[in-house]
């Protein structure tokens, strides 16, 4: 790899220890994936932040890290493993609790603004078109990627912390044109609404491009879709078929950059909408849990969920996941009062996947396709996948 004189300083520890360590990580990358230089990133997003996915051991990588590390761009970090501020409410332990501030903690001796969120782009971690960042959530790199039009690679924990010392990335993979383009035509014959359904969109295509070997869908036939469909789809599509990017005529902001994909195109229909959303409803449910928020909830889904709680008393645990600066925004509108009147609970920095939940609870309805994989992989649990509106009605029968 060709360096600048900056960047061979850094490896050669001119500029600290962490600093060396991490331009070591990025060109170990950047060999691997034959980059032939590295490119300025604006912004990172780093992911691995909850405990109990880091252990002692990513903390200690961590606090060597923290001896001299500094930022060098705007960086923000994924979801961690509780509320900062509400974590006994939602019954984590004080053991868990002290473990995770100790990452947080070293994460912000770095300079990282210790906002947890999978939607940065939300909370002021926002590329333009075009720009290089370094993101690791892999529901935001789709979202920076395609919706966006912003370019990066689905980074791991230690590559994210690693841009975010130096400002560097290696420039290969979606940093590149050659690997922007529509690979497959996906063509929507259905009425494709809501962020459960977009999420069961994402989860067909997903499936098809893992059987493909395909990574960039080119998808036709979605009229219309708003901002919180968009992110569930990107969480889905990312979830179940590894996506990082995907073109949507008339939709996303590179779908006519680049030539269509040759060949004919797979059809989804309403038929295979409504048997893929099917499969993700279990049987023999006992709800127990409801969680909205995955990815995190903007403040038009608070918005929304206030209205529908509005004079009602919620029966079962029900989180309303987010970024704390959105729950500061839905404080100063008088959302978080209704919602938290009816008995329902914010869960900021956080979400039904990260935090330590496995065994609290039997079976857990969601508006994301994305929660139901990890809810049934990771948290052992039944789901059933709903509407928002379906969402509530269960959290207050
Ligand atoms: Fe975000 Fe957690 Fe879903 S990190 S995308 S809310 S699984």
């Amino acid at each position: 790899m060709k360096l600048t004189p900056e960047e061979q300083d850094m490896l050669n520890g001119k500029h600290g220890k962490a600093a060396k360590k991490s331009m070591e990580i990025l060109t170990t990358l950047g060999e691997i994936f034959d980059a032939n230089c590295m490119v300025d990133v604006s912004s990172v997003q780093i992911a691995g932040v909850s405990y109990a996915n880091l252990g002692e051991a990513g903390l200690d990588f961590l606090d060597e890290m923290a001896k001299d590390g500094k930022v060098k761009v705007l960086t923000t970090l994924n979801p961690a493993g509780m509320d900062r501020e509400n974590w006994q409410t939602l019954g984590i332990s004080e053991a868990f609790a002290t473990n995770q501030i100790r990452v947080i903690d070293a994460f912000a001796k770095m300079g990282v603004i210790t906002t947890c969120s999978c939607t940065p782009y939300f909370v002021g971690n926002v590329p333009h078109f075009g720009q290089h960042v370094a993101w690791a959530e892999s529901s935001a790199v789709c979202y920076a990627n395609s919706v966006i039009g912003a370019r990066t690679n689905r980074e791991g924990g230690p590559s994210a912390l690693a841009s975010a010392l130096t400002g560097k990335t290696p420039k290969y993979g979606y940093h590149l044109d050659e690997n922007r383009h529509g690979q497959v035509s996906i063509k929507v014959a259905a009425h494709v609404t809501g962020t459960d359904r977009f999420g069961v969109l994402g989860k067909i295509i997903g499936d098809k491009l893992i059987r493909l070997g395909k990574n960039t869908p080119f998808i036709t036939g979605i009229p219309s879709a708003t901002v919180e469909e968009l992110k569930s789809f990107c969480a889905s599509v990312a979830t179940y078929g590894g996506t990082a990017l995907f073109h949507m005529e008339g939709i996303t902001p590179e779908f006519e950059r680049y030539p269509k994909p040759s060949g004919g195109a797979f059809e989804i229909n309403q038929e295979d909408l409504e048997k893929a959303r099917f499969t993700l409803i279990d049987d023999e449910l006992e709800i127990d849990f409801v969680s909205v928020g995955c990815p995190h909830a903007s403040i038009s889904e608070i918005r929304k969920i206030a209205g529908l709680l509005k004079r009602k008393k919620v029966t079962k645990e029900f989180w309303i996941t987010t970024a704390r600066p959105i729950k500061r925004v839905a404080d100063e509108a008088g959302y978080s009062k209704i919602i938290e009147d009816a008995g329902a609970k914010f869960a900021a920095d956080t979400c039904c996947v990260v935090a330590p939940i496995k065994g609290r609870f039997k079976s857990m309805i969601v508006d994301s396709a994305k929660a139901c994989y990890y809810g049934r992989a990771r948290n052992k649990l039944k789901v059933k996948i709903g509407t928002i509106e379906e969402c509530v009605e269960e959290a207050t029968k």
